[in-house]
Order: structure tokens, then sequence, then C-alpha cells
């Protein structure tokens, strides 16, 4: 076969026409929603005009939404892949008390618009490209493991995936279906999962209980071979981090994600933050005080060393959005006029951003007076 005939030169190649979408605010329409468990959605958005989703499987989104009047605003993995690109998804378990995922099940229909924010997030298996993948998954946690499966599952790739997902019981099993299928498919995806307990009139022939050493071991023989990812409840994640360390796993190749506790955790630390920065403040010199300018309301502010721009912000009741509050999200980014910062982002914001002179002022300190365009 003469390979050099049957190889397209560049000429045969269109540039693709479509607009893709950024990291930004976005206005979406909900295009479908489907009943994935009895306590779990899934909401299949697009965009007005075609528009092709482009992402790193794994990566996060933040809905902006008004609740009751209030805005809110809260992050979400996609579970779609990047393969299906003219729509995306997300699925969302309805917890009780959760406010946002509450609402999702009960007032977001086919037709709706929503604001979202992103994609953003490490949590990808584009920046950790390896041979071997191990997905380890508890509950709603599976969403952004499906998107990597499928993404794999989709592009033929040849890596070896082995997915352990535990749930509560048999119906709880998300994408259960979807799931065995790639298994049946294809030689290098292998599934196993584990739930919790097993009700009358049930069925179920795979593990039982919680994910333990001894489990782990029959699922993946060779998991120090493997780069692992993992997205849970913090306990499910707890317990899986210990039996990791407990075999040797070399645990720079492992990585997590969990939304469920981010909120909550990262307001109290920014309130402590802010109760230390205000004893601080008020034993500080004038002269130690930095100036923050927010250039688009034509309001500054003295803080003291150490607060975020984003609290300056807040002094001054301007409210730049915010959901994660410890930059993964990439809610919060604003453009820095002048001045310079420091800033400990957790992937929320690209290194091009940084270059263009973006910040994220949950996490960005500013080292001497500076000037934002908010
Ligand atoms: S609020 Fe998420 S990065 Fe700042």
């Amino acid at each position: 076969m003469n390979t050099s005939a049957s190889i397209p030169n560049s000429d045969a190649f269109q540039p693709v026409q479509t607009q893709t979408w950024m990291n930004g605010r976005h206005v979406m329409r909900c295009v479908r929603v489907i009943d994935e468990t009895w306590d779990v959605k899934t909401f299949v958005f697009a965009a007005e005009q075609p528009l092709m989703f482009f992402f790193k499987p794994g990566q996060f989104v933040t809905l902006e939404l008004e609740i009751e009047g209030e805005q809110v605003m809260r992050s979400y993995t996609i579970s779609s892949s990047p393969s299906v690109p003219y729509s995306f998804s997300l699925t969302i378990k309805k917890l009780p008390g959760g406010q946002v995922s509450s609402w999702m099940h009960d007032h977001m229909n086919q037709g709706d618009e929503l604001i979202v924010h992103g994609p953003v997030g490490r949590f990808n298996v584009i920046d950790y490209p390896a041979d071997k993948y191990l997905f380890l998954s508890g509950g709603v946690g599976i969403t952004p493991l499906m998107s990597m499966a499928r993404w794999l599952f989709d592009t033929n790739s040849d890596n070896n995936i082995v997915f352990a997902h535990s749930a509560r019981t048999p119906r709880d099993f998300i994408y259960r279906r979807e799931l065995e299928h790639m298994d049946s498919r294809v030689d290098n995806l292998t599934l196993h999962a584990i739930v919790e307990r097993v009700d009358i009139g049930q069925t179920w022939n795979g593990y039982r209980g919680f994910i333990d050493r001894d489990k782990l071991a029959l699922m993946c023989p060779d998991v120090l071979d493997r780069e692992v990812f993992c997205c849970g409840p913090e306990p499910y994640m707890r317990a899986v981090r210990e039996i990791l360390q407990g075999v040797g796993f070399d645990m720079r190749r492992y990585h997590e994600e969990s939304f469920g506790e981010i909120p909550a955790v990262a307001e109290e630390q920014a309130l402590e933050q802010a109760e230390t920065a205000q004893e601080e403040h008020e034993a500080l010199a004038v002269s130690d005080l930095l100036s923050v300018e927010f250039t688009g309301s034509g309001k500054s502010v003295r803080i003291a060393p150490g607060e975020t721009i984003h609290a300056a912000a807040t002094k001054l009741g301007l409210h730049i959005p915010k959901a994660c509050g410890m930059g993964i999200c990439g809610t919060c980014r604003v453009h820095l006029a002048a001045g310079e910062v420091s800033m400990e982002h957790n992937g929320g914001i690209t290194d091009d951003e940084i270059a263009a002179g973006d910040v994220l002022s949950c996490c960005s300190v500013p080292v001497g007076d500076v000037s934002v365009e908010f």
C-alpha cells in the first residue's frame, strides 16, 4: 500500500469555522433533562448559535443562578465529553437541603436559560497523560471520570483504563448501562463496582461493602503502574488515599476532586482571614496600608497587607462574582490595570490569562498599590 498517497496534504483540511467557547461567562440554554437515577438528573446545555464546547475531560464550570433574589454560584464538573462537542452536560444529584441541586432539579427545564462560567480545572486526563489509568469514584463523583472515560472511549484511545465505582445501592449506580456497554466493546476498559448494600428486590453480582485494600488489589492488581484519578465524598477520598499510601503508591500520580466541601471550607477560611486582617489592620500604621483602586467604579480602599483584592472589593460594596474562593473555578477573574499581586491559585486561571494581566481576585494579594478593572 502506498501510504504517502493515502495521507492527505494540508490543503485537504479546512480550519474549524464554528465558534468555540473559552473560559468566561456564557449564556446557555437547557436542551434536555435526563433522569439518570431516582435522585440524579443530567442537564444538557447548548448555545443559541452553533458553538463547539471544547474542554479538557474532567474540567468543571460554575453556574451563576438567581435563587430567591440572591445570586448563587456553584461549580459542577462536566459529565459529557468534548468528543460530542455541540452540547455539554452536567449530572446533578438532588442533595437533601442542597440549595442549588434542589433548585436545578425543581426549576431547570428544557428551554430555560442559564449563565455558566468556565470551563476550568486541572483535574483532567489531558494535563496528566499516562498509558494506564485507574478511575475511582464514589456516588455522583463519577461525573468527571465519566467525561474522561467517554473521551478515551470515543477517541479510540489505547490507554488502559480500570474504572472502579462505588455506589450506595445498585439503583444508585449512575451511567451503569453506558459503562457496561463500553466495557463490553473494548478490551482496554474494565469496569468494577462496589455497592454498600443491596435492597430487597435488587440483584447484584459485584463487590459489596466499601472500597478497601483487598478489593483494590482484586480490581486493579497493577495499581502502582497507573495514574489515579479519584472523585467522591471526602470520607471516600480519605479512604482511597490511605489505601494508596498503604500500598506504597507514588502520590504524585494521584489526583482528586471534590466540590461538595469547597464552598463551606473556603467561606470559613475567608472569614478567619478577614477577622485576622481586621485585627492586624487596627494595629497597623497608615503607611503600611496598601491602596486598591477599582477603575470601573472609580472607588478605592486601603487594606492591610495579606488581604485579597476580592476582600478589598467587598469592603467597597463591589460584588466581584465568586464561587470556590480558592483559585479553582476562575469565577472571580479580573484584569489588573496597574501594580503587582501575589497569586496562589489552584488551576482556575491559564498561563495565557496571567500573561494578559488577569488575576483571580479571591486568591490575589497586592504586593503594593494596585489598580483593578472592575
Ligand atoms: S472564586 Fe473561584 S477562583 Fe476565585
